[in-house]
């Protein structure tokens, strides 16, 4: 960004419909006012997709993808802004002028796409090398552990030379500054040294995003030296808890599961056996923030950890994050294998299937997992497992489900479903005399939380409002101001909507360049994308424009209430002033 002009960019735009663009990708329904597909963006059948003609900008109900036409073409083609540019351009027949890639235009450009930049042509300095005489070692390495250089080159493997300096000087020969390569992460830094590269004499595996940017390497010995692996520690844009080795892959793979895994070479070994839906975390414990990014491309993940101690511990970690993110998750057994490497080398792609077929829920495994502590030969012992095993039936939602598995654990232990259910109800109630179901510490915090949501609720959909016609948002310029929004994303997004009215043009899409986090891009793509009240009359519309409004501006006030010094006399008036000018709101639209 930053090269072409605003004006420019809008000519491109007003020539490359979202609905025909689109199109030409994926195929569109129309439905209602909107065009609905299925989305390119996940794993999916069902048209989650819709692209909205009168703002041209698309939204994925399903995996939140979303934003104008320039970004489907990012996304879709793995293009950088100036490339999608290029692209609609020569669609459009719109001729762009001679770009100039000035130092100082790069200078300008933010650390981060540096940093990106920086990280591609190291890629691709190790994957050349691996290719030269010097990357014999590494090739050699990589075809004796049964890579084909098919897989090879889809997964841009590369070398890393045994003189320690050799990529440092290939960034300096760039341009680079000292500083810069500090900030990359490529690089390390002693006294006695100076700066020199962090990866030699290693093969070499390139960590992508989902949108194919190199991001960060992991560098693994060819051998039994130590450590093992080596990785990039995190920068600017390489955040291990948000990331998946294998994502890029494996969301575009259709296949109905992902499979998670520990290692690259796994990750590397199950594609290559035609199990394109591996992924792995980055060398460190499973996340959260992982598991809400699995939820967009799936139902159902797999688990292929190590089949040792280590591996064990890291599933039963992992299962209650994948419930939590609303994902079922099973567990497939490597036995007598360490890793799914191991096994498919042993064992090969169609035994390695028939593992996943045999996958046990991971309700049964956390089972296994806890009869292990008990000696079922001991009485004692045999009640104390049922305990524990009712406390964990209590886990589930009181109906249909808990009975589901009450109903499945007796059979495995040969009770009836009435004698497991009564356990369950006994130990109910003996905990429910202990600890009650915990009632929310603070009744009025939960509360609390609850108003804020809806605020939340009410500021995001005046956006749609706002968003939905140029009489409309004129229509409400007249009545709130973006500072009275209180969610930070909606102020920002009133304040551009503002910004638009004020010069006459409403153009929802040309407003997504100043998102540059993906987060907020999905944000507000939805928020153009929610649904308005289907509504018939102008009456009907002012009232229920009114009240939302009200809220958002009650929502306001009650923020800076509880923000406000309440020595601030000033402010208190203000206040109370307000709360006056909102109790005799009236919206009349014109
Ligand atoms: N790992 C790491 N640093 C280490 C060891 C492991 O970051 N010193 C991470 C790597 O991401 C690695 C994963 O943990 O891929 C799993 O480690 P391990 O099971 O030891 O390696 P494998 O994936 O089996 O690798 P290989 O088959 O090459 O031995
Ligand atoms: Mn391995």
């Amino acid at each position: 960004m930053g090269f072409y002009s605003q004006d420019l960019l809008e000519e491109i735009r007003s020539r490359s419909d979202i609905v025909d663009v689109i199109s030409g990708y994926v195929r569109l329904q129309k439905k209602g006012s909107n065009y609905v597909g299925v989305c390119p963006f996940h794993n999916d059948r069902n048209p989650s997709m819709s692209v909205n003609q009168p703002r041209q900008i698309y939204h994925c109900f399903s995996c939140g993808a979303g934003g104008d036409v320039y970004k489907f073409v990012m996304e879709y083609e793995n293009l950088t802004f100036p490339e999608a540019v290029k692209v609609l351009a020569d669609r459009a027949g719109v001729e762009l002028p001679e770009q100039e890639f000035s130092k100082e235009a790069r200078q300008q450009a933010d650390l981060k796409a540096q940093i990106m930049e920086m990280n591609r042509l190291a890629a691709k300095y190790y994957y050349y090398t691996l290719r030269q005489p010097a990357g014999k070692t590494g090739l050699d390495y990589l075809l004796g552990r049964q890579l084909s250089q098919e897989t090879i080159r889809k997964f841009g493997l590369g070398y890393a030379d045994k003189y320690s300096t050799s990529l440092y000087q290939y960034l300096k020969s760039k341009g680079y500054s000292d500083q810069l390569l500090k900030e990359s992460g490529l690089m390390q830094v002693d006294e006695k040294r100076g700066m020199y590269d962090k990866f030699w004499n290693r093969v070499i595996f390139p960590i992508m995003d989902i949108h194919n940017r190199v991001i960060g390497f992991g560098g693994r010995v060819m051998g039994d030296g130590k450590p093992k692996y080596l990785n990039s520690p995190e920068t600017r844009v390489f955040d291990k808890s948000r990331n998946l080795y294998g994502l890029n892959l494996a969301r575009l793979s259709r296949k109905p599961n992902i499979i998670l895994c520990e290692g690259y070479m796994d990750v590397i070994a199950m594609h290559q056996a035609g199990f394109s839906q591996a992924v792995a975390s980055l060398g460190t414990a499973f996340t959260a923030q992982q598991s809400v990014i699995l939820k967009r491309y799936t139902g159902e993940v797999l688990l292929t950890y190590d089949s040792d101690e280590a591996g064990v511990r890291a599933a039963l970690r992992a299962i209650p994050i994948l419930k939590e993110a609303g994902l079922a998750a099973k567990i497939i057994n490597m036995e007598p294998y360490k890793d799914p490497d191991e096994f498919i080398k042993a064992e090969g792609a169609e035994n390695f299937q028939k593992r996943i077929d045999e996958a046990e829920s991971s309700f049964f495994f956390e089972l296994r997992m806890l009869e292990r502590q008990y000696d079922f030969r001991e009485p004692e012992s045999k009640t104390a497992f049922f305990r524990a095993l009712s406390e964990k039936l209590l886990e589930f939602e009181q109906g249909i489900e808990r009975n589901n598995y009450i109903e499945a654990a007796a059979a495995k232990y040969h009770l009836t479903g009435e004698q497991l259910k009564r356990m369950v109800d006994q130990t109910g109630e003996r905990l429910g005399g202990l600890q009650r179901t915990p009632a929310p510490a603070n009744p009025s915090a939960s509360r609390k939380k609850k108003t804020e949501d809806g605020g939340l609720r009410s500021q995001r959909l005046l956006i749609t409002w706002m968003s939905s016609g140029e009489r409309m948002l004129r229509n409400i310029c007249r009545y709130v101001e973006p500072e009275e929004f209180t969610d930070p994303l909606c102020r920002r997004v009133a304040e551009l909507l503002a910004e638009q009215q004020a010069l006459g043009r409403l153009n929802p899409a040309a407003l997504f360049q100043q998102f540059t986090e993906e987060e907020e891009q999905q944000k507000v793509s939805a928020m153009f994308h929610g649904t308005i009240p289907d509504l018939s009359g102008r009456e009907e519309e002012e009232r229920a424009l009114q009240e939302t409004i009200l809220r958002v501006k009650q929502g306001s006030i009650r923020w800076q209430t509880e923000h406000m010094d309440p020595n601030n006399a000033e402010m208190l008036r203000k206040i109370v002033q307000r709360r006056r000018e909102i109790e005799k709101l009236h919206i009349s639209l014109d």
